[in-house]
C-alpha cells in the first residue's frame, strides 16, 4: 500500500467563501474515491429551507441534487461515523466532477468535546477506511480538513499517522513482502492500493510530515508482524539477526551480530544458561540509528527474542503452545521500529539491543536449582526454567550501560499473569521514573497503542529472596508480572528505566490468530514525542 499527499492551497471548507470553490477543485480530481466529512449540523442544514451554507449543500448544488436524494432514501444519518457513498451519474459530468465515487463520512455531533476525541476519530477512520477496502477502490482521495472540524492544528498529526496505522492493519497479509515467507500462496490483501491524504496550506507541513511518519512506521509494522507471525522453525535468533543485518543495507543502520563466543567473552551467564538447551546458537543484536549529533545521549531499545518457549526442562504443557513461537514479539516490535526510524530519517540516536536464542529442554538444559552469574556479578537462582525472559534480558540490560543512554525502555512478552491482569487492551508498563511513565503514556493515546501503569515498589522485592544465592528468577504466583519487571530492575540502577510487558498486547490467539505489530506506534510515538 501506498500513501502519499496532495495540497490543494486554498482549500477550505470552514470558510463559507471558500467552500464551493475548495469543493469544485476536489470534485475535479481524477480519484477512485474522494472522502468528504460532514457534521450534525451539516445534515441539519440540508433538510432546513432556510438554510443556505453547508457542505452538504454545496455539494448538492454541484451534484445535481444527489446528496438530497440520498438523505431522502434514508442513506445519510448523522450518527458518527456512519458513511454513504455517492457514485458518479451522467449528469455530474456537465459540473466538471472527475470523481468516481464520493464516500460521505459522519462526524456526529461536533460541539461536543467525545465527539472530537482521538478515540471517535479512530472509529471515524475505522469506518472509513472499511468502505473503501473490498471492492474496485484502488485510489482514494482523503481530504483531511473536513475532518478536523473544530480540531487543533497539531491534532492532524496524530489523526493522520492513526490513519495510516490502521489502514496498513486492514491491508496487512502473513508473508507478502518477502518470497522467502510464502506459506500461502493465496493470501492476497483485498484492500485499495493507494491512499492520498488531501490538504490544504495551513495544514501542508503537518500533513506531509505525518504521512511519511505514518508509512515508515507502517512498515516497520509490517516486518514486525511478519517475523512474529514466521514459524519458529524459520525465525530463529540466526534469521533475527540476518534480518537485522539486512535493514543495514537498506537504510544505513548500523548493525552488530554477536554470536556465543563474544556472549561468553561478555559474561552473560544468565542469557547463557537460557540459550544451552537448545542446538541452535543464541545471537546478541545491536542496532544503531545515528539521526542526531554525535555525542548525544542515545534511547535504548532491548527486546525479548526468545524464538521459542518451550519452558525448558520447567516444561510447559502441550495447549497452544505453538503460540510460544510469538516469545519473539519484543525483538520483533524493537526491529521494527529501528528499521521505522531510519525510514523517517529520525533526527535523534537510538540503539536496539535484542538478545535472541531458544528455551529448549535438553541433556545440556539448565535445571530448575542451577544458580548462574550474570554479566552484573549477580547470581541468580534458577528455580523455574520458564521464567526464562528475565534471565535474557538482564544480561542485555547490563550491557546497555555502556551507551550512557538517556532513557532504556526494554520489551517482552514477559509474563502470563500480565495478561490475566490488563487482558488484551494494555500493556503493562513498569517503571519509577514519572517523566518516562508520562511520555509512554501520552505516546499510548496518540497511538491507541495504550499503556497501564502497575507497581514496582520495595516491598515486592520481598519474593525474590534465594537462601543460595543473590537473587532468585520466580518471585512466586501474586503479582506475578510485578515481581518480573522487580527482578529486571536490579539491573537497570545506571540509567532511567522503564519496562513494558506485552505478552497480552503483541499478538492474538484464535481464528484471528496473529502478530498485531504492538508496540511499534507507541514506541515511534514515543520518539517523535521527544524534543
Ligand atoms: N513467555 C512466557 C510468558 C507468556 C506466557 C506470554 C503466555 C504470553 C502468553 C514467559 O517466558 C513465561 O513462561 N513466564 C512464566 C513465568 C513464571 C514461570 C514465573 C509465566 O508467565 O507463567
Ligand atoms: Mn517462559
Ligand atoms: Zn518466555
Amino acid at each position: 500500500m501506498q500513501f502519499s499527499t496532495k495540497i490543494f492551497a486554498q482549500a477550505d471548507i470552514n470558510n463559507p467563501k471558500l467552500l464551493k470553490s475548495s469543493l469544485v477543485t476536489l470534485l475535479s480530481q481524477a480519484s477512485d474515491c474522494l472522502v468528504l466529512a460532514y457534521s450534525k449540523a451539516d445534515l441539519d442544514a440540508l433538510g432546513s429551507a432556510k438554510s443556505k451554507t453547508g457542505i452538504l449543500l454545496e455539494l448538492d448544488r454541484l451534484l445535481n441534487g444527489s446528496v438530497m436524494h440520498a438523505n431522502l432514501v434514508g442513506d445519510l444519518d448523522a450518527l458518527q461515523a456512519s458513511t454513504c457513498i455517492l457514485r458518479a451519474d451522467p449528469s455530474w459530468g456537465k459540473s466538471g466532477v472527475k470523481v468516481k465515487r464520493i464516500l460521505l463520512v459522519s462526524l456526529g455531533d461536533v460541539s461536543s468535546a467525545v465527539a472530537r476525541s482521538l478515540t471517535a476519530y479512530s472509529k471515524i477512520a475505522r469506518a472509513t477506511l472499511k468502505q473503501l477496502s473490498g471492492g474496485s477502490i484502488q485510489n482514494a482521495l482523503w481530504f483531511i480538513p473536513s475532518f478536523a472540524l473544530g480540531h487543533r492544528a497539531d491534532f492532524i498529526a496524530e489523526e493522520v499517522r492513526l490513519a495510516i496505522q490502521y489502514a496498513g492493519d486492514q491491508a496487512y497479509r502473513f508473508g507478502v513482502r518477502h518470497p522467502s515467507m510464502k506459506f500461502k500462496a493465496k493470501d492476497k490483501a483485498d484492500t485499495f492500493a493507494h491512499l492520498i491524504f488531501a490538504g490544504n496550506e495551513a495544514c501542508a507541513k503537518e500533513l506531509k510530515s505525518a504521512v511519511s511518519e505514518g508509512a515508515a512506521m507502517v512498515e516497520g509494522m509490517n516486518l514486525s508482524k511478519d517475523l512474529g507471525n514466521l514459524p519458529p522453525n524459520i525465525c530463529t535468533p540466526t534469521y533475527l539477526g540476518k534480518t537485522a543485518q539486512g535493514l543495514s543495507k537498506k537504510t544505513g543502520l548500523k548493525v552488530e551480530v554477536l554470536g556465543r563466543k563474544q556472549i561468553e567473552a561478555l559474561g552473560m551467564g544468565s542469557f547463557l544458561a537460557v540459550a544451552k538447551g537448545s542446538d541452535t546458537p543464541p545471537q546478541f543484536i545491536v542496532m544503531r540509528h545515528q539521526g542526531g549529533k554525535a555525542g548525544e545521549a542515545p534511547i535504548v531499545f532491548v527486546g525479548k527474542g526468545i524464538t521459542f518457549d518451550t519452558g525448558g526442562i520447567s516444561l510447559k504443557p502441550g495447549e497452544a503452545m505453538d503460540e510460544m513461537k510469538y516469545d519473539m514479539c519484543g525483538a520483533a516490535s524493537v526491529i521494527g521500529t529501528m528499521y521505522a526510524a531510519a525510514l523517517m530519517k529520525l533526527k535523534k540516536n537510538v540503539i536496539g539491543v535484542i538478545p535472541t536464542c531458544e528455551n529448549m529442554p535438553s541433556g545440556q538444559a539448565t535445571r530448575p536449582g542451577d544458580i548462574v552469574k550474570s554479566m552484573s556479578g549477580q547470581t541468580i537462582e534458577v528455580l523455574n526454567t520458564d521464567a526464562e525472559g528475565r534471565l535474557i534480558l538482564c544480561d542485555a540490560l547490563t550491557y546497555v550501560e555502556r551507551f550512557k543512554p538517556k532513557a532504556v525502555i526494554d520489551v517482552a512478552t514477559l509474563t502470563g499473569a500480565c495478561i490475566i491482569a490488563l487482558g488484551h487492551v494494555h500493556s503493562g508498563l513498569f517503571s519509577e521514573d514519572e517523566g518516562l511513565v508520562q511520555a509512554l503514556t501520552n505516546a499510548g493515546h496518540a497511538s491507541l497503542d495504550t499503556v497501564w501503569r502497575l507497581p514496582l515498589d520495595a516491598a515486592y522485592h520481598e519474593q525474590l529472596k534465594s537462601n543460595f544465592a543473590d537473587v532468585a528468577n520466580i518471585g512466586g504466583r501474586p503479582a506475578g508480572s510485578v515481581t518480573a519487571a522487580c527482578f529486571l530492575s536490579r539491573f537497570t540502577e545506571k540509567y532511567k528505566w522503564a519496562h513494558l510487558d506485552v505478552a497480552g498486547t503483541a499478538w492474538k490467539s484464535g481464528a484471528a490468530k496473529g502478530a498485531t505489530g504492538r508496540p511499534v506506534p507507541l514506541l515511534i510515538n514515543y520518539l517523535l514525542e521527544q524534543k
